[in-house]
């Protein structure tokens, strides 16, 4: 024992292991975008498109001269020239405001093997509408009325091996659809799944999570257990444990979820894991409403799905944290960031903001996976969102845990900043190890080889070379849809002309069940340092 402790303490002082919360930036991107990103999805031209919602009375920024929107069925204010969704670029760091005039409150979306966002559901007059933004200079959202059967409301949206999405659940629907509809009769399908996992009157299964797995059926999350569908046959193909503690992880006690990032080798993903982290134990919605804030689950549940009979094996966060988001970063690494650490999502029901974010890496032996990050110096409590852009940067904005915007008198004001956390492979000190891509073929094909160039500022370590692959994801309430990472089939990089330029050979994704057609971000890693991104489109 004695020795033990002795050794442990020679181990620190040789290494000199730094804090464990100095790493990571952060920075102010603009103090107001106007609205509370409370929904974000990057897209393929480095724009992202931002919204909250319809009827939250008049957000902060007006719509372009002489625009309105008159509509009689908005439950805040019937004629409105405020924006209530904004596009922001990355490179010019601005925003422009755009018209949506249905209520996207708490919907879902998903990119197009082209590129346009298919956005779907929401609440009241924006319940079962569709709506399309493809992005150009000018352009504006298309809405598409009742292009839903059903209302989606907390849904949660997915893309499909086929291009289509998948629509899950939202309030009080216990069923799917897809968009677009193969033919004018195609109807619901029936999910027993969703009624199961509903809490009686506080539901904690909305926003479910869902990825695609590489056998092409859906692994679907909700409360405290999963399922794996054949959506196709709709036709429930495994049922898997519940997570131990049987406590929920979904709306309103919202964790989050990723699909672990995804390893190629000779054209077979051989492990696939889901990870779920935090949200809020039994009876703390009913309590938040009561006033009592319940501290948050600091535990997160990992599931081998791509075993016969996977159990959860449990792992501990340095912090509880409930309405976290889990990014995947290029690196491989997860960031969690944002949300509270007491308490649960709903107006008013969060408390204690979490403000420093935490990164865990899949690798590492089990117990050593987590290290916390600098804090960030604003609360993003419910209605906050996160997603990765193309430098390797993360894009965080919104919170707004009150029914309108409320800017005085209120423990956590709406939130209408727009911050960037820069995890530290982008410190200063990083920059001799990061590789620049040069060229790269932009359209990947199933299966097929491609050559990548790429420059760094010193000698390569061809050994520690890899290539990844990161779908753009729809980030609100905690989750991003969609988001998955691929570390590519990669030969050793070779210096070609000797000033340090390097080719790499990597092998395109076996199928689309391992990569849904449509963009991604490509990024070169050296060292651990990933390159700023490209993006490819696998088709
Ligand atoms: C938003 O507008 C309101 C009303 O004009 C104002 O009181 C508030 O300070 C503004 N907030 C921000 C962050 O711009
Ligand atoms: C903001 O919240 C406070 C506290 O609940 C309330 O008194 C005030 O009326 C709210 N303001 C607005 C603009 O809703
Ligand atoms: C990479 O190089 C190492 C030796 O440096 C060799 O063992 C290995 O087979 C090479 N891998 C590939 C994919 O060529």
């Amino acid at each position: 024992m004695f020795h033990h402790h002795h050794l442990l303490l020679f181990f620190l002082l040789l290494h000199h292991i730094p804090p464990s919360t100095t790493a990571g930036h952060w920075s102010l991107l603009l103090p107001t975008i106007g609205i509370s990103a409370m929904h974000m999805q990057l897209l393929p031209n480095d724009h992202v498109i931002i919204f909250d919602r319809t009827d939250f009375g008049p957000s902060n920024i007006s719509l372009p001269a002489k625009k309105c929107r008159a509509d009689p069925n908005d439950m805040a204010l019937k004629l409105d020239c405020t924006a209530h969704s904004v596009e922001y670029d990355v490179s010019s760091n601005s925003i422009r405001p755009l018209t949506v005039l249905t209520d996207v409150w708490c919907s879902s979306g998903a990119l197009k093997p082209d590129g346009t966002l298919v956005q779907t559901g929401g609440f009241n007059d924006g319940d079962r509408v569709v709506r399309v933004y493809k992005s150009c200079d000018k352009c504006d959202w298309q809405e598409i009325n009742s292009g839903l059967i059903e209302k989606r409301w907390y849904a949660t949206s997915h893309i499909l091996p086929d291009g289509r999405q998948i629509i899950i659940g939202g309030r009080r629907q216990y069923n799917f659809e897809f968009y677009p509809k193969t033919s004018p009769e195609e109807k619901v399908q029936k999910l027993l799944f969703l009624a199961e996992t509903y809490d009686q009157d506080i539901e904690n299964n909305l926003y479910p999570f869902v990825f695609l797995h590489t056998d092409g059926n859906l692994f679907i999350f909700a409360n405290n257990r999963a399922i794996l569908l054949d959506y196709d046959k709709n036709q429930v193909v495994k049922t898997y444990p519940e997570v131990p503690g049987g406590d929920p992880r979904n709306y309103p006690s919202t964790g989050s979820a990723v699909l672990l990032p995804m390893r190629v080798v000779q054209g077979v993903v051989a492990v696939v894991d889901v990870l779920v982290c935090g949200g809020a134990p039994k009876g703390a919605h009913v309590n938040a409403k009561n006033g009592k804030f319940d501290k948050a689950l600091d535990t997160c549940g990992r599931l081998r799905i791509s075993e016969p009979d996977p159990k959860w094996v449990m792992e501990t966060m340095p912090m509880g944290r409930v309405m976290g988001d889990m990014l995947l970063l290029p690196d491989g690494n997860v960031l969690i960031i944002n949300g509270g650490s007491s308490g649960t999502a709903g107006w008013e029901n969060g408390r204690d903001p979490v403000l420093k974010p935490v990164i865990y890496n899949p690798d590492k032996p089990i117990g050593s996976r987590f290290e916390a990050q600098n804090p960030s110096t604003i609360p993003r409590m419910y209605h906050s969102a996160a997603v990765l852009v193309r430098d390797g940067r993360v894009l965080v904005g919104g919170s707004n845990p009150h029914e309108r915007y409320n800017f005085t008198n209120v423990l956590y004001p709406t939130e209408l900043s727009l911050e960037a956390f820069s995890p530290s492979y982008l410190d200063p000190s990083s920059f001799i190890y990061r590789p620049k891509i040069l060229s790269s073929t932009t359209r990947f094909q199933y299966g097929k080889q491609v050559v990548i160039r790429f420059k760094v500022q010193s000698q390569v370590d061809t050994n520690l070379v890899y290539v990844t692959m990161v779908a753009p994801s729809f980030n609100t309430h905690s989750f991003s849809m969609n988001q998955r990472l691929l570390v590519l089939d990669s030969g050793n990089s070779t210096e070609i002309t000797g000033d340090l330029t390097y080719e790499v050979g990597v092998v395109a994704p076996p199928s689309c069940n391992v990569a849904p057609a449509g963009h991604y971000l490509l990024f070169v890693v050296h060292r651990d340092i990933p390159s700023e991104g490209v993006w490819i489109r696998m088709e």
